[in-house]
C-alpha cells in the first residue's frame, strides 16, 4: 500500500519505520527541512531503542524515504497519516493548528478515494473540521478517518510493533476494510468504531491511567500517616482481576509529552462544551502540587534545603527515554535551588544544557557525567528515575559520612539495606 505519513516526530517516524516493514511504501513527510535531512542519513533527533536501526533497515529496502514535498508524498498516496503535534492552547485545549495546517497543505494533491486518518490526539468534531478544509481545496472523493496512537516512549517500536489493540474509527465500509488490512501484520485486535469514539478513547485511557496513578500517590500519601505500607498495599489488592498490578507504582506524579497534555485538554474540552469543572481537572491539580508539597516534607525531615548538596539521579521522565518533557527533574531542580541547595545530577541519556539551552544556566546545578561524581560531596541523594544503571548502583558501598539521607522517589530499592548501610531512607508511603 502507499502510505504518507505527515509529522516526523514521535509517533511519525516509529509508524513510518513499523509500517514500512510490513512491506508497504511509505513516505515521510515534514515541513522541517533539517530533520528531513537527517532522517535521510538515518539519524532520528530523539533517542528510542530500535529506532535508528529499522529505520536504516527500511530505507536500504527501499519501502521508507523522507521528503519536504507535499506534492511527491501525497499526489499516489493511498493512505495519509497525520502524526503532527497538537500542542496544549493557553486555555488548555488542543491547539489544532498544525493539523489543519497539514490538511491545507495536502488537499490540492490528493488522488481520487484516497484515505485521510488523523493520527494526533485530538478532540471529538475535529474529523468535520477536516472534511470542511480538504474539501474547499480538492474535487476528487476522499475519506476521513480517526486511528489514535497509544504506542509509550523507550518502548515505542514495540509497542506499535505489538499493540493490546487498534482502535480505527470511520464511517464507511470500504474504509474499514482498508485500514483493517493495513493493520493485519500487527495481529491484533481491532476495535471499529466511530471517529468521535476513537477520539475520545484516546483521551480516556490516558486520563484513566493518570487517574490511576494519581490515586495510588494519594493512597501513598494517606500511608506516611497511618504506619500501613503502600507496596503491601498494592501487593493485596493487585491479585483482584478487577483491578490488576500494572500502572500502580508510586512516585513524583505522573509525566512525559501525554499524560498532563491530555488531562488538561480533557478539562478543557469538557468545559468548552458545557459540562463545566469536572475530576479531570482535579486530577492535573493534584498531580501539578505534588512535587511542591512533597519537597516541602523532606524540606523538614532533613532540616531545610540551604546549603545542601543535593545529588538528583534521572532527568529523563522515565526510563529509556531521553525525553525531559514534564520529567520530575525539571520541577524539582528548580525549586531545590530557590531553597539555596547546590544540586549536582545525573542521567545515562538526557542532558539538562540542551533542554534548557535557551535560558539561563544555574550557577548552582552541574549535570555530571556518572553517579559517583553526582555524589561527591552530597549530602542527599534523590533517585527519581527507575534507568537500570541508578536501580543497579551499589549505594551501600557508596556511603560517606557526609551523605546521609537517600530519597526514593519510585520506591526501588530496599530500606532496610540502605538503612544497615547508615543511610536515613525516606520513600513514599512505606514504613521507615
Ligand atoms: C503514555 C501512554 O502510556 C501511551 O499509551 C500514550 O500513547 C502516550 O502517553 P508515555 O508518556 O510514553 O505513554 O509513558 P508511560 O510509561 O505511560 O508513563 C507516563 C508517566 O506516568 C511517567 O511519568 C511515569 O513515570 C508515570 N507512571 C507510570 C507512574 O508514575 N506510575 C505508574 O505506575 C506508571
Amino acid at each position: 500500500m502507499n502510505l504518507t505519513i505527515i509529522g516526523t516526530g514521535f509517533v511519525g517516524v516509529v509508524t513510518a519505520a513499523v509500517y514500512a516493514s510490513f512491506g508497504n511504501e511509505v513516505i515521510g513527510l515534514d515541513i522541517d527541512e533539517d530533520k528531513v535531512a537527517k532522517l535521510k542519513k538515518s539519524k532520528v533527533p530523539f533517542y528510542e531503542p530500535g529506532l535508528e536501526e529499522l529505520l536504516k533497515e527500511q530505507q536500504q529496502t527501499g519501502n521508507l524515504v523522507f521528503t519536504t514535498d507535499y506534492q511527491e508524498a501525497i499526489k499516489n498516496a493511498e493512505v495519509i497519516m497525520i502524526a503532527v503535534g497538537t500542542p496544549s492552547a493557553p486555555d488548555g485545549q488542543a491547539d489544532l493548528r498544525y493539523v489543519f495546517a497539514s490538511l491545507e497543505s495536502l488537499a490540492p494533491h490528493l488522488a481520487e478515494e484516497a484515505i485521510v486518518v488523523i493520527k494526533s490526539t485530538v478532540p471529538p468534531g475535529t474529523l468535520e473540521k477536516a472534511r470542511e478544509i480538504i474539501g474547499q481545496r480538492t474535487k476528487v472523493k476522499f475519506h476521513l478517518a480517526s486511528v489514535p496512537e497509544f504506542l509509550k516512549e523507550g518502548s515505542a517500536v514495540e509497542d506499535t510493533l505489538h499493540p493490546d489493540r487498534v482502535v480505527i474509527g470511520a464511517t464507511h465500509e470500504t474504509v474499514f476494510a482498508k485500514l483493517e488490512k493495513l493493520h493485519q501484520p500487527l495481529k491484533a485486535p481491532v476495535v471499529k468504531v466511530k471517529p468521535e469514539s476513537a477520539q475520545m478513547a484516546k483521551y480516556a485511557a490516558n486520563a484513566y491511567l493518570a487517574t490511576r496513578i494519581t490515586f495510588i500517590n494519594q493512597i501513598a500519601d494517606l500511608c506516611e500517616k497511618n504506619g500501613a505500607d503502600i507496596e503491601e498495599i498494592v501487593a493485596a489488592i493487585s491479585p483482584d482481576q478487577r483491578i490488576g498490578a500494572h500502572y500502580w507504582y508510586p512516585g513524583f506524579g505522573y509525566g512525559g509529552s501525554c499524560f498532563p497534555k491530555d488531562v488538561k485538554e480533557l478539562a478543557a474540552y469538557s468545559r468548552s462544551i458545557g459540562e463545566g469543572d469536572n475530576m479531570f481537572n482535579k486530577i492535573n491539580d493534584l498531580n501539578e502540587d505534588r512535587i511542591p508539597r512533597l519537597l516541602e516534607s523532606f524540606e523538614g525531615e532533613l532540616d531545610g534545603w540551604k546549603d545542601k548538596t543535593v545529588a538528583v539521579l534521572g532527568l529523563s521522565f522515565k526510563p529509556n527515554t531521553d525525553d525531559m518533557r514534564e520529567s520530575p527533574a525539571t520541577k524539582v531542580i528548580p525549586i531545590l535551588l530557590s531553597k539555596g541547595a547546590k544540586v549536582q545530577s545525573y542521567d545515562p541519556l538526557a542532558n539538562w544544557q540542551e533542554f534548557h539551552r535557551l535560558e539561563n544556566l544555574e550557577n548552582n546545578h552541574q549535570q555530571m557525567k556518572t553517579i559517583e561524581d553526582a555524589l561527591q560531596g552530597a549530602e542527599v541523594m534523590m533517585s527519581l528515575v527507575e534507568w537500570p544503571q541508578i536501580i543497579g548502583f551499589d549505594f551501600a558501598q557508596a556511603k560517606t559520612n557526609q551523605l546521609k539521607w537517600f530519597i526514593d522517589a519510585r520506591n526501588q530499592f530496599d530500606p532496610e539495606a540502605l538503612k544497615k548501610a547508615g543511610y536515613h531512607y525516606l520513600g513514599l508511603g512505606r514504613t521507615s
